[in-house]
Formats: structure tokens, sequence, C-alpha cells
């Protein structure tokens, strides 16, 4: 059984998981809206890695024999007007995540709860490889600048990624 101290910070991380699926879905529009397909497929596949993750803490409060409290999603605002200023935002965003996965662990050691400690390893695992696609990315996205002939290129190598479903825990 989760704590109720714990079960709080796992409804918290679960709001956090669908407000990322709701703000790179805004941005995936931004992209479609820029005709830059490739890019909106990568925010695309980014969208269901989300839903994933909310779902993976979702299912395993209920696991644990908890109670699952879904709460308001806020809308999401886009910070830039450029390709580099929104994956500059995703950069950030994903730092934050982080931080809160971080925060969610060190509550589950606090309640000295060791099962969430170790299912939360796959999420701490995940967020470095989040922020190191994202980071390389948006150095690709510095190094094209102004020219258009390189940023349609980089759509086109964007357009095949793929989403796997993940296996979580
Ligand atoms: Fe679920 Fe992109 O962190």
């Amino acid at each position: 059984m989760l704590s109720e101290k714990l079960q709080k910070a796992f409804n918290e991380q679960i709001n956090a998981e669908l407000y990322s699926e709701y703000l790179y879905l805004a941005m995936k529009s931004f992209f479609e809206e820029a005709h830059l397909k490739g890019v909106a497929n990568w925010f695309d596949v980014q969208v269901q890695e989300e839903h994933a993750h909310a779902l993976g803490l979702y299912d395993y409060v209920h696991e644990r024999g908890g109670r699952v409290e879904l709460n308001a999603i806020a809308k999401p605002v886009l910070e830039g007007k450029t390709p580099v200023e929104i994956f500059e935002q995703v950069m950030r965003h994903e730092q934050l995540v982080t931080s809160k996965i971080n925060a969610l662990t060190d509550t589950a050691e606090s309640e000295k709860d060791r099962a969430a400690v170790s299912f939360l390893d796959w999420y701490i695992k995940e967020q470095v490889e989040e922020e190191a696609n994202v980071r390389h990315l948006l150095s690709s996205l510095k190094m094209i600048g102004e020219d258009q002939h390189a940023l349609l290129m980089l759509d086109r190598e964007l357009a095949a990624r793929k989403y796997n479903a993940p296996v979580i825990g």
C-alpha cells in the first residue's frame, strides 16, 4: 500500500505527464501549421510517449492498491515563435520533469517505500534519454540556423521516427 503522502506525489506526477502530452500536442500543431510534417511527427511520438508515462504511473498506483485522482490539466502555452525557441522550451520542460521525477523518488525514499523507488528507476533513466534526444535536436536546429534546405533535410529525417511502446517498470 502506498502512503497517503506518496500516493499524492504519484497523482501529481500523473498530472505532470498528462500536461507534457498536452504541451507536445500544442507544439505538434505549431509545426503542422509551419508545414514541417517531420517535426510534427516527432512531437506526435512524444505525445504518445508522455501518455505511456502517465499510464505507467496510473497503473502502478492501482497495482499498489492506491487511488488515482485525476486533476485539471493546465492550458499549454508556447514560449517561442521559431523552431529553436520551441525546442528550447522543450529542453526546459524536460529538465523540469526530471526534477519532478527526482523529487517523487525522494518522497518514495523518505517514505521508505523500496518498491516505489525501484519502480521509479525506469523513469529516472528515461529522463536521461529524453534530455539527450532534445539536446541533440536543439543543437542540430541551432547549426541549421536560417538554412531552409538543411531544415527540410532534418524534417525528412524526423518523419521516420516511430513510436515504440515502452515496457515500464
Ligand atoms: Fe514523461 Fe518527457 O517526460
